[in-house]
């Protein structure tokens, strides 16, 4: 998305509407969506979308309106899915299924089997591989020279550490890349669905034989997880996988390499870290916030609700605009300023409440660690093109970046 500083005033002024279509993939890749969410924020903070290709739904862009729906899970389900999708599509295979789509209790049962995996604790305890992991694909962006950051650097960190953690052999992990990379591409919607067919089909194997043979790995957890005395299925396990890996690749791949594009573009920002590496923390939460890569997340209401004077329907949908939570004025000072000092600093990038994002403390330490692969090596990283926006509702951010590596 365009930087909003960057535009020209009369964009800026939230009395003047724009025409509100949020749905559109190209408004996430040569538009500004900005501009329709400050407007919504200022004169329609629960507005109706009508329905196109994509079922009707009600729109939230108020930080504190997202925070107090995403706060009842009860009345604002995720069981019938967390994005929106063509009817025609159907149901969401997922739902009812995935963590990330149950509501409670299976919601509760299903974390409580996977989150010690994701505590401080032991995101600690993987620290020192996560670094060499960060340190060896830094070093082979560096014999190049020229890369794409996205693909040959951002992507590569979050997915070798998550599929160390689902004990994915090593000599396998290039082929999840190749897949993921597929899976998330733009471009054909067959060869996405074809790979997205692999990755399934792959923790299909994985898990039969973890369920054999456990080993000290998330696939085995999954793989022998009983719930009320019930093993899970095959096609929970194997949908449970596949969570696990999109979740723990997609978003921090877009956040790292948004991060990037931004320091890019503000060289004084970079040059304080460089200056003062305590600020690394902080820089990541600003990133998380700025760069706000999940773009909606979708809800269903259980009863009827009044939001603004809004009434919501039991069966209505209701979508968070994460972004427009980012940037409201009345929670953050200078919004649209990125400040690698800001604090505090309680984005919603990261979803909250019972959903709050499984990955975040790893999510968090991948950034440091890859950032700080950069600062502490005093890597030149120069821009070698234009960066090309993602064309989706879902996910917003670079989705190539031409960079050039120097070393020091
Ligand atoms: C910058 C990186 C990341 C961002 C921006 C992000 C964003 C989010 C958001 C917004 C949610 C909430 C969804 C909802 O409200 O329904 C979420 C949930 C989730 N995230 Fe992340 N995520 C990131 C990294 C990760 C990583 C590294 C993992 C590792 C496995 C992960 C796994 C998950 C899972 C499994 C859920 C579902 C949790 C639940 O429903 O209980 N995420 N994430």
């Amino acid at each position: 998305m365009p930087d909003p500083s960057s535009l020209v005033k009369p964009s800026m002024n939230p009395s003047v509407k724009p025409s509100i279509n949020l749905v559109d993939p190209a408004l996430y890749s040569h538009g500004d969506p900005f501009e329709q969410w400050r407007w919504l924020r200022a004169h329609d903070p629960v507005h109706w979308h009508e329905p196109s290709e994509l079922p009707g739904f009600w729109s939230l862009t108020r930080y504190h309106d997202i925070r107090t729906a995403y706060r009842d899970a009860e009345a604002f389900s995720s069981a019938q899915g967390i994005l929106l999708r063509p009817a025609e599509h159907g149901a969401d295979p997922g739902g009812g299924r995935t963590l990330a789509l149950t509501d409670a209790p299976r919601h509760k049962q299903l974390r409580g089997l996977v989150d010690g995996w994701f505590a401080v604790r032991s995101v600690r305890a993987l620290e020192a591989e996560m670094r060499d992991i960060a340190r060896g694909v830094v070093d082979r962006a560096l014999e190049s020279g020229s890369c794409d950051f996205v693909a040959d650097v951002a992507a590569r960190v979050p997915l070798y550490v998550i599929c160390k953690m689902m004990g994915v052999p090593e000599s396998d992990w290039e082929y999840l890349y190749d897949l993921t990379s597929q899976a998330f591409a733009a471009g054909d919607p067959a060869t996405r669905r074809f790979a997205h067919l692999n990755i399934l089909g792959y923790f299909e194997t994985l898990a039969a034989e973890k369920a054999d043979e456990p080993g000290d790995d998330l696939v085995s957890v999954l793989a022998t997880a009983e719930l009320d005395g019930e093993p899970l299925s095959a096609d929970d396990v194997i949908l449970n996988c596949d969570n696990l890996l999109v979740g723990g690749t997609e978003n921090t791949r877009i956040a790292a390499s948004g991060g990037m594009l931004t320091f890019l573009e503000r060289p004084e920002q970079w040059a304080a870290l460089r200056e003062d590496p305590s600020l690394l923390p902080s820089a990541v939460e600003e990133v998380l916030r700025w760069t706000s890569t999940a773009t909606h997340i979708m809800r269903t209401a259980t009863r009827p609700t009044e939001i603004h004077g809004r009434r919501i329907e039991a069966g209505d949908r209701v979508v968070f605009w994460l972004p427009s939570a980012n940037r409201d004025e009345t929670v953050f000072e200078d919004p649209d300023v990125f400040d690698v000092r800001r604090t505090p600093n309680r984005h919603l990038s990261l979803g909250f409440g019972e959903h709050f994002c499984l990955g975040s403390m790893l999510a968090k330490v991948e950034l440091r660690l890859l950032y700080a692969e950069l600062l502490e090596r005093g890597v030149h990283v120069e821009q070698d093109g234009e960066a090309k926006l993602l064309d989706s509702i879902v996910v917003n951010g670079p989705q190539t970046l031409p960079v050039r590596l120097k070393a020091a």
